[in-house]
């Protein structure tokens, strides 16, 4: 069985309490169920994590990539907060470890401020998710299963 490695960025353990009218009322740890819930279904594993450091991020996106190399890991799904606006290093971390990446957000971010519109993760994405609200972790998941299909039956 492979793990899906979902990892979520700065400020997103407030979920619940921050901004609800955008980022909904559902927990962290919600979504941490949700998560393990949807992963269940297709036959994967959820490693659900959360940090509001950068290099943490970048430390656990190569742990992901070299797992996936070594056949454990079917790829990321990265909710990477306000870093997906800012990080080149992030970035780099998701080319250099070669992992496969969704990008995710909770918020329909070109809907928002000019500012969330760019993304320095989605050039390094196998594709992006946003706007389904909470939703959209088990969408992701799905998205993920049926990218690994292919790899999975070989
Ligand atoms: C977010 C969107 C980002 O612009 C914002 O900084 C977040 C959350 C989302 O899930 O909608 O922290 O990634």
């Amino acid at each position: 069985m492979k793990t899906v490695v979902i990892l979520n960025g700065p400020n997103l353990n407030l979920l619940g309490q921050r901004e609800p009218a955008t980022y909904g009322v559902q927990t962290l740890e919600d979504v941490r169920q949700l998560c393990t819930s949807a992963c269940e279904l297709h036959q994967l594993r959820a490693d659900f994590r959360q940090s509001n450091h950068e290099g943490i991020l970048i430390d656990w996106i190569h742990e992901a990539g070299a797992a996936q190399a070594a056949g454990q890991v079917a790829g990321v799904i990265l909710n990477a907060g306000a870093y997906t606006h800012t990080s080149i290093a992030l970035a780099d971390a998701i080319k250099g470890a070669q992992v496969r990446v969704i990008e995710l957000h909770i918020s329909n971010v070109h809907a928002r401020e000019p500012f969330r519109h760019q993304s320095y993760i989605s050039a390094v994405a196998a594709g992006v998710m946003f706007g389904f609200g909470t939703n959209g972790y088990s969408l992701a998941i799905s998205a993920m299963a049926q990218l690994i299909q292919g790899e999975q039956r070989v």
